[in-house]
């Protein structure tokens, strides 16, 4: 898998999520493997060039987290060009450019999914980013507007001739907000417009199979994988292996609990790490209970590990629900079957369309994304 001059390992990539893909997120999928590339939660391009300290953190990166990616946002062509020729200063592999963002704050000011209304606007912008740096440039954009205002065809193809190396697309639109279902037939027009460059598929993956049906159906080139690896940690290795040999199907099956439990403290540790104990642990609050998803009953775990403000504390927390999960196992120490979590299964993935519920997505700020 190549972006422009960027050789990947691999043609699986991480979505920016932002509030989650931090340095201990990102260090953590890279031990688990798989993964190509990874990138940033999205950075104001302002707040760089400003040098100020919450970007900064966001950009944080170790030679264990490479090769990385920063997505900026921004809608000032001089501010997002400085942005990455200073990004491409630090080492970074490659940026990123936000066109699908739906919240009200970034596209009043013609960031995010404006964008992708203003085609020869953000061309411009683009091709000025482009001249401005060796690294690859690439773009993450949604299918459009509304149903009525499907641009990403024409706007992948307008920024494949000012020159991005690829172009990320998940398959709804920003009216859909996280709705319904990913629309495949839409990333398929996206993969037919362009010429050369890849486009990598985006949108409820939350298994190998649905990450093999989407590269079949729509023709594109790699996978792009957000919440799925809240889930599934693994995710980007299982897909690997699957999409290597089929057959391998039983034995990259979903990791057992005390897998689980030795990547989740492991996750935990690095951000304590990274954020310092205080704001490492408020932090994890919102992160572990989507490793609990799959624990099976978690109830017990979730009610008290959104309080914890220490790293005692959450041993604490993890021991009492390891005792308490007894309950649910059976002769041989496996959840008994009726407590284990049901099979994960993508919007697009027939037949269970009609019965599946959403991906939930995490409360706060971000939850309209
Ligand atoms: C909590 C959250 C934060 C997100 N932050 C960003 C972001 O910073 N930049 C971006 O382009 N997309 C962002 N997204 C969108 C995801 O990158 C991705 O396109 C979307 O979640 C669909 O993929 P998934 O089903 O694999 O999660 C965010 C999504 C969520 C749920």
């Amino acid at each position: 898998m190549r972006l422009g001059s960027l050789e990947l390992e691999s043609n699986l990539f991480l979505s920016p999520l932002a509030g989650y893909t931090n340095l201990p997120f990102r260090l953590v999928l890279r031990e688990l493997g798989g993964l190509g590339l990874a990138t940033t939660d999205l950075v104001n391009a302002r707040s760089l060039l400003e040098k100020r300290d919450k970007a900064f953190k966001l950009i944080e990166t170790r030679p264990a987290d490479q090769p990385l990616a920063v997505q900026l946002f921004g809608s000032v062509p001089e501010e997002m060009r400085d942005a990455a020729v200073f990004l491409q200063s630090t080492g970074i592999a490659s940026v990123d450019i936000n066109m699908g963002c739906p919240v009200r704050k970034v596209c009043k000011v013609g960031g995010g999914s404006a964008m992708m209304t203003e085609l020869s606007r953000t061309a411009s912008l683009v091709r000025m980013m482009v001249d401005a740096v060796k690294i690859p440039v690439t773009a993450k954009m949604r299918l459009g507007w509304d149903d009525r205002n499907i641009t990403a065809p024409e706007l992948a193809c307008a920024l494949e001739d000012v020159g991005v190396a690829a172009v990320f697309v998940h398959g709804r639109t920003r009216e859909q907000g996280f709705g319904g279902t990913v629309n495949l037939e839409g990333i398929r027009a996206v993969v037919q417009a362009v010429k050369r460059i890849p486009v990598i598929g985006n949108g409820d993956i939350t298994t190998p199979q649905a990450a093999k049906q989407m590269l079949e159906a729509t023709g594109c080139a790699g996978i792009s994988i957000g919440r799925g690896a809240f889930y599934d940690p693994w995710i980007f290795r299982r897909t690997r292996q699957y999409l290597a040999d089929e057959s391998a199907a039983e034995r990259i099956a979903e990791p057992p609990f005390a897998e689980r439990i030795r990547v989740m403290c492991r996750h935990f540790d690095l951000m304590i790490e990274v954020f310092g104990e205080d704001l490492g642990c408020r932090m994890f609050r919102k992160v572990a209970p989507w490793y609990a998803k799959r624990f099976g009953p978690a109830s017990e775990f979730n009610r008290h590990v959104v309080r914890i403000s220490t790293a005692a504390e959450f041993k604490q927390v993890l021991e009492g629900y390891i005792r308490w999960r007894q309950q649910f196992l059976d002769d041989k120490g496996e959840l008994h079957p009726k407590f284990q979590p049901a099979p994960m299964v993508a919007s697009f993935m027939q037949p269970a369309v009609a019965e599946r519920q959403n991906i939930p997505v995490p409360k706060g700020p971000v939850e309209v994304w």
